[in-house]
């Protein structure tokens, strides 16, 4: 499937920052609301369905940044939504639910993420999601729905019990509507004044078979808690799924397909020995200093040298930093292609540095 050229276009072009504007908050569940934002006069959000942005917000006068996933589809470019669930003691996603205001003013990253259903094609698709991992998919259904470009949908979501069910009512109606969308359900506890007549359990061999017996000649794009990655990849490997069609993304990990991501430098030995490092940052002319236990991202920020970052755990890439001395020890490069790579690009929030360096800051 193919964005319209215009989109693509935006897609490549827009980089930085843009400040948006809280326009309405929905209620979608105990413990997940949705927030819709607009953009300034003149522009849009061009992004492809099921990538994420970081959000920057003021809390308690200091900037927090999270990255979510854009969980509107593209056809709406002037204003676009993230849904949002609460994590117990989490300061971000409970100051959403509690204090953020229709009106409030905040500023957003470029859309960034390989985790699409325009990077990844395919005429069969299979979305499994738990949880909050349902909103990428919910951009790519109401994308792929609206655009009328696919195939074959079919959609399994995982929930606690009914009254969990996010975007539940829009769901059915895309299923009641749409011959080649499927929606099927399964939850873990019946629950709830309505009862529940549906799936009941965690997804295993029995419900898969059962609620799509095609599944292994289906892309299976799945986000969901961690837990649940695990289950749903070893499930699919005990049934023989080929693994080289199944991409993940994890709100709290790595985004994890099959071929492994390109791995930038040495993976940071268990037994690294701490060694004090001097960072030269080039542009600003300043100097940092810090360990070989340090990541770059807090050398950086703890010599006063700024350095946006959100998910301090390298799948956003807005932490990317180019290197021009020195070498780093780094974790994973989920958030960089080849090419960048190769131009000694690190992300700073999983990088080490071996040795004294130069960035290019
Ligand atoms: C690419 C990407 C896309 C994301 N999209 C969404 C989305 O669409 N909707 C959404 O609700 N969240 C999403 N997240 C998660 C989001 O960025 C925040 O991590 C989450 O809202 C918690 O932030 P917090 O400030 O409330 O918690 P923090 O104060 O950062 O953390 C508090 C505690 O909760 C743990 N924790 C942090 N995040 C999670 C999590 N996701 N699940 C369980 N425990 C966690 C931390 O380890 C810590 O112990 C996404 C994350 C990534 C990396
Ligand atoms: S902060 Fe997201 S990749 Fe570093």
């Amino acid at each position: 499937m193919n964005m319209p050229v215009a989109i693509e276009h935006a897609v490549q072009c827009q980089t930085g920052q843009k400040t948006v504007r809280c326009l309405r908050i929905v209620n979608e569940t105990r413990d997940v609301k949705t927030f819709w934002f607009g953009l300034k006069a003149g522009e849009t959000l061009a992004f492809k369905p099921g990538q994420f942005l970081s959000m920057t917000f003021v809390i308690d006068g200091a900037d927090q940044t999270r990255c979510y996933s854009i969980s509107s589809t593209p056809n709406q470019p002037r204003q676009f939504s993230v849904t949002v669930k609460r994590v117990p003691g989490g300061q971000v996603s409970n100051w959403l639910h509690d204090s953020l205001d229709v009106g409030t003013e905040l500023r957003v990253g470029t859309p960034a993420g390989h985790f699409n259903c325009i990077d990844i094609r395919a005429d069969k698709w299979l979305l499994l999601s738990g949880g909050s991992g349902i909103t990428p998919g919910m951009s790519m259904v109401r994308w792929m729905l609206q655009a009328g470009d696919y195939q074959d949908l079919h959609f399994v979501h995982s929930a606690r019990s009914p009254e969990d069910i996010i975007f539940h009512d829009e769901l059915l109606g895309l299923d009641r509507q749409w011959p080649d969308f499927r929606l099927s359900v399964v939850c873990e506890q019946a629950g709830g004044e309505h009862g529940w007549g549906g799936y009941r359990g965690r997804l295993n061999a029995e419900l898969l078979n059962l609620i799509c017996p095609d599944f292994r000649t289906r892309r299976i794009l799945c986000c969901g808690p961690a837990p649940y990655m695990q289950g749903v990849r070893e499930l699919l490997e005990t049934l023989g799924y080929p693994m080289q069609q199944y991409v993940e993304e994890s709100f709290g990990g790595a985004m994890v397909p099959q071929a492994k991501a390109p791995q930038a430098e040495a993976p940071k030995p268990a037994d690294q020995v701490s060694a004090p490092v001097a960072i030269h940052y080039a542009r600003s002319q300043k100097q940092g200093q810090g360990s070989t236990e340090q990541s770059l991202l807090d050398i950086a920020l703890a010599s006063g040298i700024w350095i946006e970052s959100a998910c301090r755990n390298g799948i956003c890439g807005s932490c990317k930093v180019r290197k021009l001395e020195g070498s780093v020890s780094m974790s994973g490069a989920m958030a960089l292609d080849a090419g960048q790579i190769s131009e000694g690009y690190v992300l700073a929030c999983c990088a080490y540095p071996l040795e004294d360096m130069t960035l290019d800051l």
